[in-house]
């Protein structure tokens, strides 16, 4: 086996999988306001940033050949309320985001995130049942509050829907909204199979929903990490359902998922390295006990490897440029 790995020509000759620009989505959380730049502790080199602020960033995600920006919103408190109903008011901050987006930069792919914890006050994807002692997050009434927030994104200009909330039955009726409203060529990424990961931390602290969460978990909806048939029945019935790409989240201690996936389905897969692994990585970095670069691009490779498409990544931006310079 070592006389093909003995030189590099030899070893690029025969190798499998390769990662390119194309490959990536880059997440990006939006503020209200002018001129703002906040950093999130737990997520190094990662910002909140307003608008105007945004824009540079993705003209440089366009000028690396990155085909799309994934956008959060960081909702202010006095937003916030158990209906969630600023998720679909038309003057909201990711309406207005996507269309200044678009009209900039028409080329570049604006994925929006369909779940209401951004906008609920207590942290929940989903609608509260009122009579429930505890709490219970309510499914087919959510799935009317989706529909209307993915077609608000898509009337703004959204090119792909992403509900992340795990409802059941969420992918129908937000196509079926779509299809009404002649909103037919808005594409749907299914978060199929996420589960209810503790590496999500990170990213709670950055839309700041971990203090409205509170004590609160989300494993009436998120898919339990023991489990690996149930991701293949849930990518399914989301396939059935009219969805266009389906995603595997978390990424790394998720690799099996991805591959059973491509494997046994065959759909444009993606998976997303979600903000715990990416803090890890950060965190091991800036101690001197792993090379960062090396091992980002490592893992990022790694997606690829268990049959991944596409792959969302607090680190797109820095490969994209790390692609280039090797
Ligand atoms: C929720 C949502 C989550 C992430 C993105 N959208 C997780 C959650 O709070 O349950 C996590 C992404 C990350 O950790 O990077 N709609």
């Amino acid at each position: 086996m070592r006389r093909m790995r003995r030189d590099d020509f030899s070893r690029r000759l025969m190798r499998e999988n390769v990662l390119t620009s194309d490959d990536l989505i880059y997440p990006v959380f939006v503020l209200e306001g002018q001129n703002r730049v906040e950093t999130v502790s737990s997520m190094p080199g990662v910002t909140r940033v307003s608008l105007d602020r945004l824009l540079p960033v993705a003209e440089e995600a366009l000028a690396l050949g990155v085909p799309a920006l994934a956008l959060f919103p960081v909702i202010d408190a006095d937003h916030k309320s158990e209906g969630a109903e600023e998720a679909w008011n038309p003057q909201g901050l990711v309406p207005r985001v996507v269309g200044e987006l678009k009209k900039r930069f028409p080329e570049l792919g604006i994925i929006t995130d369909i779940a209401l914890d951004p906008y609920t006050s207590h942290g929940q994807d989903g609608l509260i049942d009122p009579r429930d002692p505890r709490g219970y997050v309510m499914n087919d009434e959510t799935l009317e509050a989706l529909a209307r927030q993915a077609l608000c994104h898509a009337q703004a200009g959204a090119d792909v829907v992403a509900p992340s909330d795990m409802m059941d039955g969420r992918v129908a009726r937000i196509r079926a909204e779509l299809d009404r409203n002649q909103q037919i060529h808005t594409r749907i990424l299914a978060y199929s199979a996420k589960y209810a990961s503790s590496f999500y931390g990170p990213f709670r602290d950055a839309v700041g929903s971990a203090g409205n969460l509170g004590k609160g978990n989300k494993y009436t909806y998120q898919m339990d990490p023991a489990n690996s048939d149930e991701a293949i029945r849930e990518v399914a019935l989301d396939i059935a359902e009219g969805a266009d790409m389906f995603m595997v989240k978390p990424g790394m201690p998720y690799l099996d998922i991805v591959r059973r996936v491509k494997t046994e389905l065959q759909v444009p897969t993606y998976v997303y390295q979600v903000s715990g692994e990416y803090a890890m990585l950060k965190a091991a970095a800036a101690n001197g006990w792993l090379d960062e670069k090396a091992c980002a691009m490592e893992a990022l490779l790694a997606f690829k490897r268990a049959g991944a498409d596409g792959i969302l990544t607090y680190f797109a931006l820095d490969a994209a440029r790390w692609l280039r310079s090797a």
